[in-house]
């Protein structure tokens, strides 16, 4: 005795379909009922038949399965939402610039376009680039102005990028000498002990800026910083600038600005005055020139010195400089 073919391919037939219900059939039952009816020397050659039938429809059953299944196909090399079943949980769109790296991309843009070259600054420096090469005197109560972090080694976390301007006039001093002009600026981060506030971080950026050359004056710094600021603006500004002190220029300058945004009529962004109070300047004093390394009766120049955080602030309307470093993403998102 042996299974009925067509009753098996019928069987068959319904596995390969997915039929699930195949294995609790009536058909299978009744196959398996047989069994006692026949004469015992058959039934374990039946029995056998029929297992075989019954592991050949579930050997059919998983492989549907199987098939049916979407197994999703993982890439180890793509962004998670792409892997991930559920992209609203898991938020990992592109990563983008951050808005004071996009900002520093911009104003490195507009001085290449002036002639002026990019440098970097560091992050640990010395108490001679810090103070000694910028005519600070020893214990001279100016170097309590930049309060920064010194370790017990001496070095020191640099508190602006004024640091940089011995090592422009030392590496470019044979191109002065060969007529070319000094046009360099610094942009970088500087440190800061402060007491944090919506205007003060202990870490932020500034935008240095130094040019030598024969018979340069304040007219030049004027012009070279309105020059940047219109186009920074994206609109023409005025400027006005107040004596000031600084041990590194002779003389030195409070640079304010006409306010873009109200025209000097009085707004908000400028407490109402017309003008904004925006950055150091003023002549390179020759003590600096000297130091690094250029004769100060044959050559002058200008520097200034700003926070670049200050001039985004003000461009976009940033009430808080502590969004800069909060690494919160709905303001980071408003740059992306
Ligand atoms: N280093 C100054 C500061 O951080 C800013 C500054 C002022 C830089 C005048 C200059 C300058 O180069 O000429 O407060």
């Amino acid at each position: 005795m042996s299974i009925d073919k067509k009753l098996a391919d019928a069987l068959l037939a319904r596995a390969e379909k997915g039929d699930s219900t195949v294995l609790r059939s009536v058909e299978l039952k009744s196959l398996f009922d047989q069994i006692k009816t026949l004469p015992p020397e058959e039934r374990g050659a039946f029995g056998k038949e029929i297992n075989a039938l019954r592991q050949k429809l579930e050997h059919l059953l998983s492989q549907h399965q199987l098939k049916s299944e979407k197994l999703e196909a993982i890439d180890v090399t793509a962004p998670m939402d792409v892997n991930s079943s559920l992209p609203e949980l898991l938020p990992a769109t592109e990563g983008s610039v951050h808005p004071t790296m996009k900002e520093i991309a911009k104003i490195n843009d507009i001085f290449s376009r002036m002639g002026f070259e990019v440098w970097e600054s560091r992050s640990i420096d010395d108490d001679y680039h810090m103070f000694t090469s910028l005519n600070f005197p020893e214990d001279h109560p100016a170097r309590d102005d930049y309060d920064t972090f010194i370790t017990e080694e001496g070095l020191i976390a640099p508190a602006h990028t004024s640091t940089m301007q011995n090592r422009i006039y030392k590496a470019r001093k044979k191109d002065l000498e060969a007529g070319k002009p000094i046009a360099a600026i610094v942009t970088d981060r500087v440190f800061r002990n402060e007491d944090l506030d919506a205007r003060h971080e202990h870490t932020f950026h500034q935008l240095e800026g130094v040019y030598v050359s024969k018979d340069v004056n304040v007219g030049n710094l004027i012009a070279t910083l309105e020059e940047f600021l219109s186009s920074y603006f994206g609109k023409k500004v005025e400027s006005r600038v107040n004596p000031f002190y600084f041990p590194f220029t002779e003389p030195s300058f409070e640079f304010s600005l006409s306010c873009p945004f109200c025209d000097k009529k009085g707004c908000s962004v400028c407490s109402q005055t017309g003008w904004i109070e925006l950055l150091g300047c003023g002549m390179i004093h020759p003590n600096v020139l000297k130091e690094g390394g250029i004769d100060p009766d044959v050559y002058s120049g200008f520097a200034w010195g700003l926070g670049i955080e200050r001039l985004i602030m003000m461009k976009y309307g940033i009430e808080d400089v502590r969004h800069f470093q909060s690494a919160k993403l709905d303001f980071l998102r408003q740059f992306a």
